[in-house]
């Protein structure tokens, strides 16, 4: 995962071919596996390999960051209770990197389609509402490392001190995607535990992205589980009752241990 979280990068051009049949079957079982932060809250990943059902609802939006054309698209259905953004972030975002992984690309998209057209579209489990697309497909430029990303200074996400040792694990959390790049996460950490927060940065972020910053903290929480997995570590991940810090919202520990 160390190797495509550094590979990744929000793709907005793909070529008109479709993925293989071979990739989409990679794909079918990387959406078994991938793995929920909440396995109690149900959730669904729909496969939707004709993009034009997508795409051919664009036509009235008029904002280009909305309308991304791809030639497929997964769409993530949820239970709305507690903790259900961040699980949808933290599971969608395994599948994106492993995606990643095969040379696909792939770019989340907060708002290209509404709940009520969705639900005109595709079924919609009971009790389940539409909560967000992925974009994937072969990108036009091949994948390569991205040296270096618009992200805030770290010192903005971390204000404690740590062991270096961490540094490549709060490196895979600095380089996660964020809606408009907001980057809404804030670490305390105090030795082998981390508090994730959700810091609204500005006015703009806590208006308008009240719930996709939700979903932006499962992601960045995917980056930092996945590359301290990949590192040997062992990471339990837990909520605390209350811990929130002056208008940072606390979100969840993660606690690594190695044998
Ligand atoms: C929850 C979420 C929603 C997003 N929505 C959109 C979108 O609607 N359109 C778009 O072009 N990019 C969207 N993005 C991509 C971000 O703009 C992108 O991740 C951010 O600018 C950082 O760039 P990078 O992904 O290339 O590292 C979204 C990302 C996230 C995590």
């Amino acid at each position: 995962m160390l190797q495509a979280i550094k590979l990744r990068k929000s793709i907005r051009n793909y070529k008109d071919s479709v993925v293989s049949p071979q990739h989409i079957q990679n794909i079918k079982t990387i959406i078994n596996e991938a793995k929920p932060l909440f396995d109690n809250i149900p959730m669904e990943v729909l496969l939707i390999e004709d993009g034009t059902k997508i795409t051919d609802t664009f036509k009235g939006l008029i904002s280009k960051y909305t309308k991304v054309k791809a030639p497929h698209y997964l769409a993530f259905t949820s239970e709305i209770q507690e903790g259900h953004l961040e699980n949808i972030g933290f599971i969608g975002e395994e599948i994106v990197l492993k995606l990643t992984g095969l040379g696909i690309g792939t770019c989340w998209l907060g708002s290209a389609i509404k709940q009520d057209l969705f639900k005109t579209l595709f079924t919609v489990r009971e009790k389940q509402s539409y909560i967000i697309l992925v974009a994937f497909g072969y990108p036009v430029k091949p994948l390569e490392q991205v040296v270096t990303r618009k992200r805030f200074d770290k010192s903005k996400l971390i204000t404690s001190t740590f062991d270096p040792k961490y540094e490549p694990i709060i490196q895979s959390l600095i380089d996660a995607p964020s809606s408009i790049n907001s980057q809404p996460w804030k670490l305390a950490i105090n030795n082998n535990k981390f508090d994730l927060l959700l810091e609204n940065r500005n006015i703009l972020s806590k208006k308008i992205l009240k719930d996709t910053n939700h979903i932006d903290m499962g992601i960045g929480l995917s980056h930092l589980y996945n590359s301290a997995i990949e590192l040997d570590y062992k990471v339990d991940l837990k909520k605390a009752s209350h811990k929130d810090i002056g208008s940072s919202l606390y979100i969840i520990s993660a606690i690594l241990n190695k044998d």
